[in-house]
């Protein structure tokens, strides 16, 4: 089932999110749910409060980029519960979207380099490190169960050149092409 995605503005995309185990209702239809949701959407990363839960998961499917890059083909994680342990590497600069702020992309800061912890959809634990793409989608990813947004990572001035279009899309003025939720 396809879910809506709720847009900037909405309260639960800037709450902390709780943990969940293995006995939460409908956790695998809800994976599924996500996985749709964003292959539909043509993302690589959402985050539970992306469809409206305040929950402590997110799913990353890098597949949908496998024809440019191969070494992608079959990249689905599940990350439940998930914590960035720890940083290394250089500060690198990247442009990000994200599907809850539709038409705006900038350039953020981020650590090369992140080891996390997780338990994936089998309620199996993980502890790697991720380098590089995947490295970044998990920290664009993993802010959102914290009820922080990429744009909060934005320079003052970057923020200030959107501010039109954030204030847009928290009220209700969204134009996007898959299914979504946002203010009124
Ligand atoms: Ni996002």
């Amino acid at each position: 089932m396809i879910l809506p995605i709720y847009i900037y503005g909405l309260p639960v995309l800037r709450k902390p999110t709780e943990e969940i185990d293995e006995n939460y209702e409908g956790l695998q239809q809800l994976i599924r749910d996500m996985y749709e949701t964003l292959r539909k959407s043509e993302g690589v990363g959402l985050a539970a409060p992306q469809v409206g839960l305040g929950i402590r998961m997110a799913v990353v499917d890098l597949d949908i980029m496998s024809d440019e890059r191969p070494e992608f083909k079959g990249y689905f994680k599940t990350f439940i519960n998930p914590y960035i342990e720890e940083t290394a590497g250089e500060i690198t600069t990247y442009e990000e979207g994200c599907l809850s702020f539709p038409g705006i992309h900038e350039k953020i800061n981020r650590p090369d380099k992140v080891r996390v912890t997780w338990y994936d959809e089998n309620f199996q634990f993980h502890d790697e490190w991720f380098e590089g793409f995947p490295a970044r989608v998990v920290q664009h990813e993993f802010d959102h169960l914290d009820g922080k947004c990429f744009i909060d990572r934005m320079s003052p001035l970057r923020r200030q050149m959107n501010k039109s279009r954030l204030n847009a899309l928290a009220s209700g003025k969204v134009a996007c092409d898959y299914k979504f939720k946002a203010v009124r």
